[in-house]
């Protein structure tokens, strides 16, 4: 029965994921935990930075932030089951105190208390959200996006990041 569940949630992730590539969405490519840890790194993440990550996936970004770099964090996600197994790896961490997982568009999440925005979208989504970034954080705010750039912040780092580049923008 356990396995049956199992094989029908993955099937509607996988399906979903389909859909969302047919519409050109950000869709669900985990970064691998080494790229994630030398991004925090070239950013100086420590223990007094409130970080979000936009599309947090299975959660490793804010699991990563929080557990190696102390950073308080929130991870925003809108895939339910993504969401889901996200919420179990921050409790099987133990870090429920400073991860928080929200299931929702992150469109529609204020974003004026965080003082880091973590990225891993796509060119096109990073255009879409780059206006509610300039509008919600606060001048002196980190934006750190993997392989995709943003236009309008002003770069301090480039960091080669495997096959591709990751850029640390300072808004
Ligand atoms: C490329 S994955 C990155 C996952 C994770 N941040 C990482 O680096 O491993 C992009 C994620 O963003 C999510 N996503 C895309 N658009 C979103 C939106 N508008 N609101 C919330 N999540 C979104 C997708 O479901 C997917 O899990």
């Amino acid at each position: 029965m356990i396995n049956e569940i199992i094989f029908v949630l993955l099937t509607i992730l996988v399906f979903k994921t389909w859909i969302d590539l047919l519409r050109d969405e950000a869709i669900f490519v985990p970064l691998p935990k080494k790229t994630i840890r030398k991004i925090l790194r070239a950013a100086k993440i420590s223990n007094k930075d409130f970080l979000v990550d936009l599309g947090c996936g299975d959660g490793r970004v804010v699991i990563i932030a929080a557990k190696e770099f102390g950073a308080k964090c929130v991870g925003v996600e809108k895939n339910f089951l993504l969401a889901r197994i996200a919420n179990w790896m921050v409790e099987k961490e133990g870090l429920k105190g400073r991860v928080k997982i929200v299931n929702k568009d992150f469109f529609k999440v204020d974003l004026r208390k965080f003082n880091v925005v973590f990225a891993y979208l796509s060119k096109k989504v990073n255009a879409k959200i780059e206006s509610k970034l300039k509008k919600e954080l606060k001048k002196g705010s980190k934006v750190l996006s993997a392989a995709h750039e943003f236009k309008s912040f002003k770069l301090e780092k480039k960091i080669k990041t495997g096959h591709f580049y990751s850029y640390i923008y300072r808004v």
